[in-house]
């Protein structure tokens, strides 16, 4: 049985975005619809959301686009964008008009750079986000509660630690003009018929089984990666067919303590650099301006 472990909002964050009329905001999560079950992978948000999935085929890292097309502005934002891809990334938000306001993460990567960095050093005024509990740098930290805005649409932050101590997954909003079904960027918390591993960065298969999170059946599952060529799941069919999280505690725990996966081959490089969650470059440019 997925078990959802609500974090109480303990402070309001205030975006210094310049940009945005809707400052990301911390509140009560609002109460579960109750919408009928569907497996479409369409969510349907009448012309505001503009929604891409893109893949690092390296690291099976999804980055996801987002942007309310109905603002004149057409703000978006990146989840989990990657350094190899930032290139790509980035013209086909110029391609599309948007204007990217946020560059953010699930969590402290160990398998990937996150592209942030670049993505801040590229486009002047981008914020990159990162959870308080990650204890990583980031221009904006988020806790549960949270509420992002880019234009009219928003995203909530929902604490689902386990795989790292500051996994955060960003689901989209409950409101009349929100995309439904909801989307939930689930990070490495959720994957598409498994979960993160749970053996570095703090992590721990009992917080993990705690803080799998439930949202209405119907609510669509976004990873941050998948193996197998997946690309969507729903919290339904996680729920049956999950082979991990449809265990009790003690199978899962013990499941997980038995991986036997190798030593995270990326970790070392990407885990420092990914505490900083795009600080770095910034630094690194403006001591270059400084010495030339
Ligand atoms: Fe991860």
């Amino acid at each position: 049985m997925l078990r959802l472990n609500l974090l109480r909002v303990s402070a309001v964050v205030r975006s210094p975005s310049h940009f945005s009329a809707h400052p990301i905001q911390a509140k009560q999560r609002p109460a579960m619809g109750s919408l009928s079950y569907t497996t479409s992978s369409k969510p349907s948000s009448g012309d505001k959301l503009l929604f891409r999935q893109l893949f690092e085929k390296e690291s099976s890292t999804y980055t996801y686009l987002l942007a309310d097309v109905s603002h004149p502005d057409k703000p978006a934002l990146l989840i989990d964008p990657v350094d190899k891809t930032v290139e790509r990334d980035l013209s086909l938000v110029k391609e599309l008009g948007l204007k990217l306001i946020y560059a953010m993460n699930t969590h402290v990567h160990a398998d990937h750079v996150t592209g942030t960095g670049l993505i801040k050093s590229k486009v002047p005024g981008v914020q990159s986000i990162i959870s308080k509990a990650s204890k990583s740098k980031a221009d904006l930290l988020v806790e549960a509660g949270d509420k992002i805005y880019f234009g009219d649409l928003f995203l909530e932050v929902r604490g689902t630690p386990g795989h790292t101590l500051g996994c955060v997954t960003y689901v989209t909003g409950d409101g009349p003009n929100q995309p439904q079904p909801r989307m939930a960027f689930t990070g490495d918390a959720l994957l598409i018929r498994g979960c993160g591993r749970t053996d570095f960065q703090g992590g721990s298969s009992h917080e993990l089984y705690k803080s799998i999170f439930t949202l209405p059946k119907e609510t669509l599952i976004y990873p941050a990666h998948d193996y197998k060529g997946f690309t969507v799941s729903t919290v339904g069919e996680e729920m049956l067919y999950n082979p991990r999280l449809t265990k009790d505690e003690e199978t899962f725990k013990n499941i997980m303590e038995n991986l036997n996966l190798p030593y995270p081959k990326m970790i070392d490089v990407a885990v420092p650099a990914n505490m900083v969650c795009g600080l770095q470059d910034f630094s690194a440019k403006q001591v270059e301006a400084v010495s030339n």
